[in-house]
């Protein structure tokens, strides 16, 4: 027989039947907007897209500000997290930072390659080990963070900048959930913004995970040049047509009025739900998000069980190091109610 394949934890589909009500995916619960899809049916499938995807990149940097050259496509974010990590270690990097609870991708990527893993709670303690050993390493941070939500002040930023400066460490920022944030805003300060590298991963905010498509933006300053070593490294035709499709209309005027529909939407659904649990005694994390960490009061691992033979999926935290945790997304007024039910029914068993 052949062996298992070993795949990290996520939230979201796995090898069981599609969960009736998905709790467990950090993906919005409602659907991209019809410009959208129809560009995606219309993407040309009969021929290899721009290796160099010219004109994406330019529209990606005009949009962001940033010059077309300085635009790497990925197929997801998930890829690019792998592609920089070993971009890293082609520069020389031996360290990797990062944070915990957190994506379990950058840790993933890092251990595959060898890398010494330095997890961390707090920027606190990326500083206090950066200006330890005096070596550059690569830095992830994800703002707003999965699975918590929560974000660094801007003073952590400010100290995170001058450690990064004095041993020439690149950071890579992860707004996989920037476009998915409900409240309050980044603190990064603007001069660290330009200094970093960026991540864009725009499928969750648009309901479409199933496409992979993500985009990288390198700094101006490329400190150890990681760029050449990541640009190298893509795959001919990283991204589909699909995926060129998706992120050509990111920045549409049709798409961005969706997001700004859809935030005040899910703000209240959040709060809805947030409300629920509450009244069953669930001890719930505040976040920027529309997911966020809970902990309910009866055995979580027989709880999810419960709720998966019932359609219902929410995403154990264990894996995130919080045994007992679980997160859960806002979803919709019926799957709400369809939650509700089954806890209800749980219980009384
Ligand atoms: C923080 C974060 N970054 C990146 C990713 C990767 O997303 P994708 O590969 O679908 O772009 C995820 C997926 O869950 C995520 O949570």
């Amino acid at each position: 027989m052949p062996a298992a394949i070993i795949t990290h934890e996520h939230g979201g589909s796995d090898a069981g039947p599609a969960p009736l009500h998905d709790f467990s995916t950090n993906a919005s619960p409602l659907p991209a907007p019809p410009a959208l899809l129809d560009a995606l049916l219309g993407a040309d499938r009969s021929r290899y897209p721009d290796p160099a995807y010219t004109a994406l990149r330019e529209q990606l940097g005009a949009a962001e500000g940033v010059s077309a050259a300085r635009v790497l496509p990925a197929s997801g974010g998930a890829e690019a997290i792998r592609r920089l990590s070993l971009a890293a270690l082609l520069c020389g990097l031996r360290q990797v930072w990062v944070p915990q609870p957190g994506f379990g991708d950058y840790a993933a990527a890092a251990s595959a390659l060898g890398l010494q893993l330095h997890p961390y709670e707090h920027l606190d303690q990326v500083c206090e080990g950066l200006l330890r050993w005096q070596a550059p390493a690569l830095v992830w941070v994800c703002d707003p963070c999965n699975p918590t939500g929560e974000s660094p002040a801007r003073a952590d930023w400010l100290a995170l900048d001058a450690a990064l400066a004095e041993t020439h460490s690149p950071l890579v920022l992860d707004q996989a959930y920037e476009p998915l944030r409900l409240n309050g805003a980044s603190e990064l300060p603007p001069a660290l913004a330009a200094r970093c590298w960026r991540l864009v991963c725009p499928n969750k905010a648009l309901a479409l995970t199933g496409v992979r498509a993500a985009y990288l933006l390198a700094p101006e300053n490329d400190v150890i040049g990681l760029f050449a070593h990541a640009r190298r490294l893509a795959p001919s035709w990283v991204l589909s047509a699909e995926g060129c499709a998706l992120l050509m209309h990111w920045h549409s005027e049709s798409t961005q009025a969706h997001l700004r529909q859809l935030r005040p939407r899910l703000s209240a659904w959040r709060d809805t739900q947030h409300h629920m649990l509450s009244q069953l005694n669930w001890q719930q994390r505040d976040s920027s998000t529309p997911f966020w960490l809970a902990r309910p009061p009866q055995d979580s691992e027989g709880l999810l069980s419960g709720l998966r033979t019932r359609g219902i999926k929410l995403r154990d935290a264990r894996s995130f190091g919080l045994a007992g945790w679980l997160r859960l997304s806002t979803q919709t007024p019926a799957s709400q109610l369809a939650l509700l039910n089954a806890l209800q029914e749980l219980s009384t068993r």
